[in-house]
């Protein structure tokens, strides 16, 4: 089969089509033929070598959910799945290939009006921003401040912020068309990137989802309003400076909170519900999916490109 490996860490040229053999699904697994497969944020980071000490090594084939077709169950695996059109996680890769392997447990079958492109726009997505929401505890009538909301996540974060009730919602984002389309979703209020750029905003906040981390994380502790806390999602950014902890406690006396959250926590049924009730949401326009752009897997470079040079709002989503 046809697939996109990471030949070289570094640019997104040193992503390259290649031959592979077919997989074949193991104990647990389906075989999904592909549809469309979600561009992540997560793909890129692994793709630049950032995570190259946490066991991703050239060869891997990026791409953590699809959209697509089951054409196989492996042993313990309910045949009726096949043939039956899904979204699945497919874990941290594999998923830019013309057919990717997936647990049962991360396979959600696609509610009839609700298109594969949207469901692996906002698949992952949504659930990372629900639970990263509910990791800092935030509740109606609270400010939320969501670092990096140009992305699926935050855009995610952003719509589930304001249907909940938030009594602000600020990003940060780099120029202001971007923010235009922020505020359509339900951002209040318009920072750059370094949090400045709207004298109306709140000087403080209770809650900030932070998808950046980098250099200028340790800003936004200061941001923090008494009892405010602070939850680390990503780091499409790079990792924070070695004095973040430092400056952490220097905020002691305003008890904030830091934390970071992976939605590899949550147990995977937890997901799955969450996940549905969005794709039943999505399906009604009660959330909304932002598909930046549909290339063919072979332009997964050029994919990765647009996002380092941050042209991309929301996800591209790769056809085979
Ligand atoms: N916690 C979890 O369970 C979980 C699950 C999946 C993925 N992730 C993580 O989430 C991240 C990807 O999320 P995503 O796909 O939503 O992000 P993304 O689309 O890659 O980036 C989000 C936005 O961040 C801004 N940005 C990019 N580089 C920046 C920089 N150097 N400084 C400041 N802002 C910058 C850009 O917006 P502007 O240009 O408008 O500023 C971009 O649109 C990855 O780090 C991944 O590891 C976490």
């Amino acid at each position: 089969m046809k697939a996109v490996a990471i030949q070289t860490f570094g640019s997104p040229e040193g992503l390259t089509v290649t031959d592979l053999p077919d997989p074949v699904p193991a104990d647990g697994q389906v075989l999904i033929a592909t549809e469309v497969i979600g561009v992540g944020g997560v793909d890129a980071v692994i793709r630049r070598g950032t995570l190259s000490g946490h066991g991703f090594a050239e060869g891997h084939v990026p791409g953590s959910e699809v959209a697509g077709t089951v054409t196989a169950v492996g042993p313990g695996v309910d045949p009726s799945w096949t043939g039956r059109r899904v979204w699945a996680f497919t874990g941290l890769g594999g998923g830019y290939a013309e057919q990717a392997l997936a647990s049962v447990e991360e396979v959600l079958p696609l509610p009839a009006d609700l298109s594969g492109a949207d469901a692996v726009t906002l698949g992952s997505s949504g659930v990372v921003a629900h639970f990263a929401l509910a990791h800092a505890h935030f509740t109606a009538g609270e400010s939320v401040l969501v670092r990096g909301a140009a992305g699926s996540i935050g855009i995610m974060t952003v719509q589930l912020a304001a249907r909940g009730g938030a009594g602000a919602v600020a990003v940060t984002t780099s120029s202001a068309r971007r923010g235009d389309r922020l505020r359509a979703l339900g951002a209040t209020h318009v920072l750059d990137r370094a949090g400045d750029g709207d004298a109306t905003a709140p000087d403080s906040y209770d809650v900030v989802i932070d998808i950046v981390a980098g250099a200028d994380m340790p800003s936004f502790i200061d941001r923090l309003a008494p009892n405010g806390r602070m939850v680390a999602v990503g780091v499409v950014g790079g990792h924070p400076p070695a004095d973040f902890g430092a400056r952490l406690l220097a905020a002691f006396r305003r008890s904030v909170s830091f934390a970071t959250f992976s939605a590899d926590t949550v147990h995977p049924s937890a997901r799955q519900a969450v996940r549905a009730e969005q794709f039943a949401a999505a399906g009604r326009g009660d959330l909304r999916s932002v598909v930046h752009e549909v290339l063919p897997l072979e332009q997964a470079p050029l994919a990765h490109r647009k996002m380092d040079d941050g042209e991309v709002f929301g996800r591209i989503v790769l056809t085979p």
